[in-house]
C-alpha cells in the first residue's frame, strides 16, 4: 500500500521533473536585482506602473512559470536559440516556433508601440526581463544535436545532471548566496568596462555570450564527475553573465521607456 502510494506520488510529480527552470529562480532574480541599479527614474516609474509596483526580480521568473499551463506552449522554443559553434545566426536555418533572439525583439516591439494594450505590454515586459536572462546563461546559445548541453550527462556533487542544468541552476544553488547578496556582490565595474558591456546591438550580445558557449563546451565531457573544482573555476565567470544580463535588461529597458 505504502509502496503504491509513493509511486502514484512519484508519477504525479514527473512532468515538473521534466519541466528545465533555466537559470534557475535565484539566477534570474539576480539578472532582475542587478538591473534595477541601472534605470533611470523615468523607466523605473514606467515599469512600476505596469508590474502594479512589483521589482523586476519578482517576475523574472515568469516565463518559466507559465510552462505549466498547455495555454503558453507555443512560447516553449522562445528561450533559447541553437545552432553550429562555427557559424552565424544569420547564416542558418530558423526555428520556425521561434527563438531567443526573435522573442527578444518582440517584446521590444510590443513595448515600443503605444497601440499595444497594456495586458499585452505587461506580458511582454515580464518575458522580456526572463528572457534577457536566458539569453546570458551560455547553454541557452547552445547545440541543436546536444540541446544546449541537456544531452551531456554528468555527474553534479555525486548526483546525476548534466551540462546544462550545472549552468542554469546547480552551480548557483551550490554557491548558497541569495539573489540579493548576487546582486550586492556583482563585481565593481570601472566606467570603461561598464561602457564596454553596454555597447552594441542585441546581435553584438550574442556573439559575446557564444564567446564563453565555446568554452563551456570545452569544459566537461559526457561522464565527468563535477563538483568543487568546475565551481572554483566556472561560478565568476556565471556571475558575471548575472552581470551582463543584469546591465543589458536595464539598457533595453532605458531604450524602450526612456527615450
Ligand atoms: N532545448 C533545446 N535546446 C535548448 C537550449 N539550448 N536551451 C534550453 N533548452 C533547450
Ligand atoms: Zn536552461
Ligand atoms: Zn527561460
Amino acid at each position: 500500500m505504502k509502496q503504491r502510494f509513493i509511486f502514484i506520488v512519484a508519477l504525479a510529480l514527473l512532468p515538473w521533473s521534466l519541466i528545465a527552470d533555466d537559470w534557475g529562480k535565484n539566477g534570474h532574480r539576480a539578472v532582475g536585482e542587478i538591473a534595477e541599479k541601472y534605470l533611470s527614474e523615468k523607466t523605473k516609474k514606467a515599469i512600476s506602473e505596469l508590474l502594479d509596483g512589483h521589482s523586476l526580480a519578482f517576475v523574472s521568473n515568469y516565463g518559466d512559470d507559465i510552462k505549466s499551463d498547455r495555454k503558453y506552449d507555443k512560447y516553449q522554443t522562445w528561450h533559447y536559440v541553437n545552432f553550429p559553434l562555427d557559424q552565424r545566426y544569420e547564416e542558418t536555418p530558423k526555428e520556425s516556433k521561434g527563438d531567443i533572439i526573435q522573442a527578444i525583439q518582440t517584446a521590444i516591439q510590443v513595448l515600443k508601440d503605444k497601440n499595444s494594450r497594456r495586458e499585452d505590454k505587461v506580458f511582454h515586459l515580464k518575458m522580456l526581463v526572463h528572457f534577457m536572462g536566458d539569453l546570458h546563461q551560455p547553454l541557452h546559445i547552445g547545440q541543436a544535436e546536444d540541446r544546449g548541453g541537456n544531452r551531456i550527462q554528468v555527474r553534479w556533487f555525486g548526483q546525476n545532471s548534466n551540462l546544462h542544468t550545472v549552468w542554469d541552476s546547480k552551480m548557483i544553488d551550490s554557491y548558497q548566496m541569495s539573489y540579493t547578496e548576487l546582486a550586492a556582490n556583482a563585481d565593481k565595474l570601472s566606467k570603461k568596462e561598464l561602457d564596454e558591456i553596454k555597447k552594441g546591438t542585441l546581435m553584438d550580445w550574442v556573439y559575446d555570450v557564444r564567446i564563453l558557449t565555446k568554452e563551456v563546451y570545452e569544459s566537461a565531457n559526457d561522464g565527468d564527475r563535477l563538483g568543487y573544482e568546475y565551481m572554483y573555476k566556472y561560478m565568476n565567470p556565471l556571475r558575471n553573465q548575472l552581470q551582463k544580463g543584469g546591465i543589458r535588461l536595464a539598457v533595453v529597458l532605458n531604450d524602450i521607456f526612456d527615450k
